[in-house]
């Protein structure tokens, strides 16, 4: 939000720049999984609904192509040296636990509501991922979890993530985008 959580006495210049912080971490993520859904054949083969699939890979794509920007920005407005960096590690701090957070929650919503699912005792769980996993259809922990680290390493830059030219190759030949143009 505008304002820091309750009233902390945090300059606003430096709220901004933390809030660009968690940005940059959050594209860390979207990006890792963006490049992860455009190469995931498990998804093709099973047969999911192709606007969906689309919409789901034009999305990831769209991450892929803009994971540098707030990261630049970041860099460019957050000082230079150690308070620059350490806010940066602060940000991917706030920023893991509460995406874990919303991908349990969300995944679970999702699928207590999903009509085909209704009914059947199909429900998320650490067990029913990695089943997901095994067929291709989401990421490993592990592979999530090993884009904290790298994001960690001073010399990371958001242009070493995923293969722009995979993304921008999908941005060329996805329906949706075609149909818009
Ligand atoms: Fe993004």
């Amino acid at each position: 939000g505008e304002r820091p959580p309750l009233g902390a006495p945090i300059p606003e210049r430096e709220w901004l720049r933390f809030r660009l912080a968690v940005v940059a971490a959050i594209e860390q993520f979207t990006a890792v999984l963006g490049d992860w859904f455009l190469a995931a054949d498990g998804l093709d083969r099973a047969h999911a609904d192709e606007v969906m699939l689309d919409l789901l890979r034009w999305h990831g794509a769209e991450e892929v192509e803009h994971r540098s920007v707030a990261f630049d920005m970041y860099q460019h407005c957050g000082g230079t040296g150690t308070p620059r960096y350490a806010r940066r590690v602060a940000g991917m701090a706030v920023t893991a636990p509460v995406m874990l957070y919303l991908w349990v929650w969300g995944t679970a919503y999702l699928m207590r509501h999903d009509p085909q699912l209704t009914g059947s005792r199909l429900r998320y769980s650490y067990a029913e991922h990695n089943r997901a996993v095994h067929k291709g259809l989401l990421p490993a922990w592990r592979e999530l979890g090993a884009a904290i680290p790298r994001y960690l390493r001073r010399s990371y830059h958001p242009s070493q993530e995923g293969s722009l030219s995979r993304a921008l190759e999908y941005l060329r030949r996805s329906q949706a985008s075609r149909a818009a143009s």
